[in-house]
């Protein structure tokens, strides 16, 4: 049975400035977040998350829906709960991604590290090739542990290497004691876009690590 068919299509979408806005219409739905891809609600009064996918993205809701069923049971990611065509339901993780860590100062550990690698191996076991794997897709929950939210695209062929660029960013400066812990927005959004440039240090050190 569709539970939240309903609360899906409340939210509309118009097109503003190349960006989609989205309007919920519905009182059961707060705003959680937002993507390349979609709104993210929490639905009140509930431990679910609905994800409804813009107009030009709505086939991603299938594909996700599809992956989370592959993940079925794997820690470290949420369980699927509902999709429909243009919106899938999720666990609501409570807790900060590791942007907002960065933005807050919050600190991200080698644990949590860890714990991510391990989602992420688990779901290559399953036959997923882990993709867009960066800092707006894993949480930290308020309980400690580690989330991966966003897993539309894990079963993309191209290698991504986000996720071990991450990794060398941590335990080669992030965990340096003077390494500032606290980043403002706008400075954090700059490095993303050098990043995908290609013009940041980490780029050379990962791959240096793992020639292709
Ligand atoms: N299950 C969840 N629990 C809590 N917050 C969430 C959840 N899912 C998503 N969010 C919030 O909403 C934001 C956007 O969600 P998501 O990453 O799934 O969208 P997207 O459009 O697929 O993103 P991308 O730009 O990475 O493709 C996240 O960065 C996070 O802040
Ligand atoms: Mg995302």
């Amino acid at each position: 049975m569709k539970r939240y068919k309903h609360l899906a299509e409340s939210v509309r979408f118009k097109r503003q400035g190349g960006h989609w806005r989205s309007i919920a219409s519905n009182e059961k739905l707060i705003f959680a977040g937002e993507g390349r891809s979609a709104v993210v609600f929490r639905i009140k009064g509930t431990d679910e998350a609905l994800k409804v996918f813009y107009p030009d993205k709505v086939h991603i809701a299938k594909e996700e829906a599809d992956i989370y069923r592959l993940l079925s049971g794997v820690p470290h990611f949420p369980t699927l709960h509902e999709a429909g065509g243009t919106y899938i339901v999720i666990d609501w993780v409570e807790g900060k991604t590791f942007f907002q860590c960065l933005e807050e100062g919050i600190e991200i550990s080698t644990r949590h590290i860890q714990e991510a690698d391990r989602g992420l191996s688990a779901a290559r076991t399953r036959g997923l090739n882990p993709s867009d794997v960066h800092l707006r897709n894993i949480m930290i929950t308020t309980a400690g542990s580690t989330m991966i939210i966003d897993v539309a695209r894990f079963r993309q062929t191209k290698d991504c290497m986000n996720w071990e660029d991450i990794k060398t960013a941590h335990s080669t400066f992030y965990t340096k004691p003077f390494f500032p812990k606290r980043w403002p927005k706008r400075l954090l959004n700059m490095l993303g876009v050098l990043y995908k440039k290609r013009l940041l240090p980490v780029h050379r050190a990962a791959h240096a690590k793992n020639p292709q």
